[in-house]
């Protein structure tokens, strides 16, 4: 079990994916489960501070995960295809504000840790080491500056069509950062025996590099 906890754009999506291509491992993307709860709610038309409401939700959330041919993963909610959807800044924020909610993230709790099984895992998310997987056999703590971040959603946003500007991009992501940074509950923090590698200056092979080296 590996986990990989981090800001937006700090590479952490990346580095799970090829990580557990590597290693043979499950791939569990706790921002998408925090997104499609946000969709479901907007789908169902709960609003964002409705805690009770989206317990309710996401204690039946029907998500699923899906590998494309191409070697993509897609989101279905409710079995419908939302991976577009679910990767906007729009969607990405909605879920920063849900995921500030305690009851709201004790609901999803054992929904994650379902996917810790045979052959391993590997978790990216916030609080994948300090909260949910606290007894995992690695931990990484990625990061990198608010700039090359917000240039690296952008590219990302672009490359799928997906309109923004970098100001909008950089402005969204500090915003998203410091509420995921000061909630009361699982804040997005390294957990204490977390490796923490800064990716500002390396490229995602030679994160990867590292991580394995460890790993080894
Ligand atoms: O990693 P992401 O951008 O897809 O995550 C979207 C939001 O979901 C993020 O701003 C905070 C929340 N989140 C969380 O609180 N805990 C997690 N383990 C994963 C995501």
């Amino acid at each position: 079990m590996i986990t990989v906890d981090g800001p937006s754009g700090s590479g952490k999506g990346a580095l799970s994916q090829l990580l557990a291509r590597r290693l043979g491992y499950r791939l569990l993307d706790s921002g998408a489960v925090y997104r499609i709860l946000a969709l479901a709610a907007q789908r169902h038309g709960v609003v964002l501070n409705d805690c009770q409401a989206l317990v309710r939700l996401a204690s039946q959330l029907d998500m699923r995960f899906e590998i494309t041919a191409d070697g993509g993963r897609a989101i279905f909610l409710e079995g419908r295809d939302v991976t577009r959807d679910s990767r906007t800044e729009r969607c990405g924020n909605a879920a920063s504000k849900i995921a500030a909610l305690g009851p709201v993230r004790e609901a999803l709790l054992h929904r994650q840790r379902e996917y810790a099984r045979w052959p391993g895992l590997v978790a990216d998310g916030r609080d994948m080491g300090s909260v949910v997987f606290p007894q995992a056999d690695l931990k990484i703590f990625l990061t990198a500056t608010l700039e090359e971040r917000a240039r690296r959603r952008y590219k990302q946003l672009k490359e799928q069509g997906i309109g923004a500007s970098l100001d909008a991009v950089l402005n969204e992501l500090a915003e998203r950062d410091e509420r995921d940074r000061n909630r009361s509950v699982a804040p997005l923090k390294p957990a204490e025996d977390a490796i923490v590698i800064d990716s500002t200056d390396l490229s995602i092979d030679e994160v990867l590099e590292k991580v394995l080296a460890v790993v080894r």
